[in-house]
């Protein structure tokens, strides 16, 4: 009987906790973020990819991607990090101003926040 009260009190918590992820996704606001690798991207990403990420065109007339939306030319998390850290086509390499703790924690906010929130979105 134990048992049978214990499945029914974790299905029922198991339903609690799904509603908090299948309610509509916002998209992550780097402004409003206090983490740590929302202020990274504000010190060293903004300038070139905009506040939120969006991408833009500087005054040289360069053209920054978003990191949000449209084709991404690294897929992967890993590929991300390497153009963090190796920068290229326009883009400083990070590799000597930022740790590597702080690469991936870059890396993981744009596969993870600012790709994968979008992504559901516009689902
Ligand atoms: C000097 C301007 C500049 C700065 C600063 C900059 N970027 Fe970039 N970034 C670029 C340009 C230009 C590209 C396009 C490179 C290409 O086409 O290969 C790019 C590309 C990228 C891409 C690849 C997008 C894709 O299509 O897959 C990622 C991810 C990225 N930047 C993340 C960052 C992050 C995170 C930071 C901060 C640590 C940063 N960038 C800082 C200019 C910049």
């Amino acid at each position: 009987m134990f048992r049978v009260k214990l499945l029914i009190i974790i299905g029922f918590s198991l339903m609690a906790l799904s509603s908090c992820f299948d309610s509509k996704p916002k998209a992550y606001v780097i402004e409003d973020s206090k983490s740590y690798e929302s202020s990274l991207f504000r010190q060293n990403c903004a300038i070139c990819h905009g506040p939120e990420g969006n991408g833009k065109t500087l005054d040289d007339g360069r053209i920054v991607p978003s990191l949000r939306t449209g084709e991404f030319k690294f897929k992967t998390e890993d590929d991300i990090y390497r153009q963090i850290a190796d920068g290229g086509n326009g883009m400083l390499p990070f590799r000597n101003q930022l740790t590597e703790r702080e690469l991936r924690l870059l890396a993981a906010l744009v596969y993870k926040d600012l790709r994968k929130a979008n992504t559901k979105i516009v689902e």
